[in-house]
């Protein structure tokens, strides 16, 4: 049975099939509703239910507690419908712009960069583009329907490769297969672009970026997106890690600072032993940003890593620092295991 779904305020309609998720359904009919994970983990995809009913599938109770679901509040990655339904939700300008693809891709390079993360650089056909937004991720493609998600660490550039940033999870179908038996020129297939974790370009506003860990990888893409773009909007990069060795990219983003008058750069390590002599700025990351930024009313705030950081930023940033909270984007990786980007 199909459903009828309409979104307020954009009042755009949609329809929705009884076995797919109303997410899956605005997907399928170019309606961008705001989205991350896409399995009940990350809380992107919330929005309000104003008629109609939905069940919602297994999901993560920090990214709907049971408050929020009884106030009517839903996660439209997880929830399906038997009936017409009336939602309130952000619509996202610019994710829909560029088709999702299936496409084959070639691993040209496997490059160990810390102890526990490669950067995996895969060539794409050269009969095929791949247009995205830079933050916005693929979904790898692996044996019995099983999908990693992974976020595009370079900026879009006609004919140019991708890469990713993958941190070894020790028992992970995928991180192990790239730890262990992957090989250059192996073929991996993926689905994307995907997310609507991306620049939004239309806004002259400062920008902050604040990493943990891997997270990194979507924040590169947009330093060198804007880079590309000659973007004079001033850029401050957060990155925060146990140990240095885990600035896995370190010298790179020195080397921005260097060359660019409006970028900024700012370590932040949290576990430094005393054999790594480690003179930076140490504790959480985005504590370090509320120490510089007290007052982030007129920022645009870009997060990705770990939920605990991007959790505890959003809520302090906004409460704490006067950060708008639709000024706030965010793509918190949704799994300690091999679920991550
Ligand atoms: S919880 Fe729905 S997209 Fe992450």
């Amino acid at each position: 049975m199909t459903f009828q779904v309409t979104v307020q305020p954009s009042g755009q309609q949609f329809s929705c099939e009884a076995d797919e998720t109303v997410l899956a359904a605005a997907i399928r009919a170019g309606v961008s509703l705001p989205y991350g994970c896409k399995n009940g983990a990350c809380g992107s995809c919330k929005g309000k239910v104003v008629s109609g009913s939905v069940q919602h599938k297994a999901h993560q109770e920090r990214a709907l507690t049971p408050d929020e679901a009884a106030a009517g509040y839903s996660l439209f990655c997880c929830a399906t419908t038997g009936g017409d339904l009336v939602i309130e939700a952000r619509v996202v300008a610019g994710s829909s712009d560029y088709p999702i693809k299936k496409m084959p891709s070639r691993v040209t390079t496997i490059e160990k960069v810390a102890p526990d993360v490669v950067v995996l650089t895969l060539q794409l056909p050269a009969s095929e583009r791949l247009n995205y937004r830079a933050g916005q991720y693929i979904e790898i493609m692996l044996r019995d329907n099983k999908r990693r998600s992974y976020s595009m660490a370079s900026a879009p550039v006609e004919g140019g490769p991708v890469s990713l940033h993958i941190r070894h999870m020790p028992g992970g179908l995928f991180t192990d297969q790239v730890f262990g038996s992957m090989k250059e020129r192996d073929i991996l297939r993926f689905e994307g672009p995907m997310g609507t974790f991306f620049l939004r370009e239309d806004s002259d506003k400062p920008v902050v970026l604040l990493a943990s860990g891997t997270g990194f990888a979507p924040l590169k893409a947009i330093v060198e997106h804007m880079i590309n773009e000659k973007s004079p909007r001033p850029i401050t990069l957060y990155w925060g890690a146990r140990r240095p060795h885990d600035l896995y990219m370190d010298a790179l983003c020195r080397q921005w600072a260097a060359d660019l008058p409006q970028f900024s750069y700012v370590p932040v390590v949290s576990n430094a032993l005393e054999e790594d002599q480690w003179q930076g700025r140490t504790g959480f990351v985005h504590q370090a940003v509320m120490a510089d930024l007290p007052d982030m009313a007129a920022y645009q705030v870009y997060a990705c890593g770990a939920p605990v950081v991007v959790e505890s930023a959003n809520r302090d940033f906004v409460s704490l620092c006067n950060l708008p909270a639709q000024e706030f984007y965010a793509d918190a990786f949704t799994s300690e295991a091999d679920l991550t980007k």
